[in-house]
């Protein structure tokens, strides 16, 4: 009997920690005034966006990075790494990755207390803008899709209770 009891314990405990419950996901990251652009004349790279999530998050938080693509040619987005990537409120990080290859999808994951969430921008939506064909150092690169969206995919990740 007392074995059936720890059995069934142990069972239950297990499926607490099950890695999504479904109840869980009942929210979406609405993200609002996303910009992302390469300085004129620079390989510095300004993000900007709020993120709310009713049921997850208590307000609106704001994020920002600003971080060096390497150099003013650059026809890609800046890498923002693990821990670059902040927002005003805590238990929120980001990361954004744009790769070097023009035809590939940029990524952007936003981590709010312990859901991942992944959105995927098409390659199309970073324009990269030539603007002197004689000069390959003043290459003007910026995100040109909605600036409103929705992160509906997610990924339960190690909570880092602060
Ligand atoms: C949400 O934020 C408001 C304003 O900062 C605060 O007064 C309130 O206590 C917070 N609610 C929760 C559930 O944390
Ligand atoms: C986003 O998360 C996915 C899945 O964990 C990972 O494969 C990808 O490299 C991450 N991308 C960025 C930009 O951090």
């Amino acid at each position: 009997m007392k074995s059936f009891t720890s059995a069934a314990l142990f069972l239950a405990a297990l499926a607490t920690a099950s890695p999504v419950k479904r109840q869980d996901l009942d929210f979406v990251f609405q993200i609002t005034g996303f910009t992302a652009s390469k300085i004129h004349n620079s390989g510095f790279c300004d993000y900007d966006f709020d993120v709310s999530v009713p049921g997850l998050l208590n307000g609106t938080a704001h994020c920002h990075a600003y971080l060096d693509s390497g150099f003013s040619g650059a026809t890609w987005l800046a890498n923002v790494y693990e821990g670059a990537g902040n927002c005003d409120k805590a238990g929120i990080t980001w990361t954004f990755n744009d790769p070097i290859l023009e035809e590939e999808d940029a990524h952007l994951n936003v981590t709010i207390n312990g859901y991942k969430g992944l959105y995927t921008i098409p390659a199309d939506q970073i324009i990269v803008s030539a603007n002197d064909p004689e000069n390959p150092f003043d290459e003007d690169v910026f995100y040109g899709g909605p600036e409103d969206f929705v992160i509906t995919k997610f990924e339960k990740v190690e909570d880092k209770e602060e």
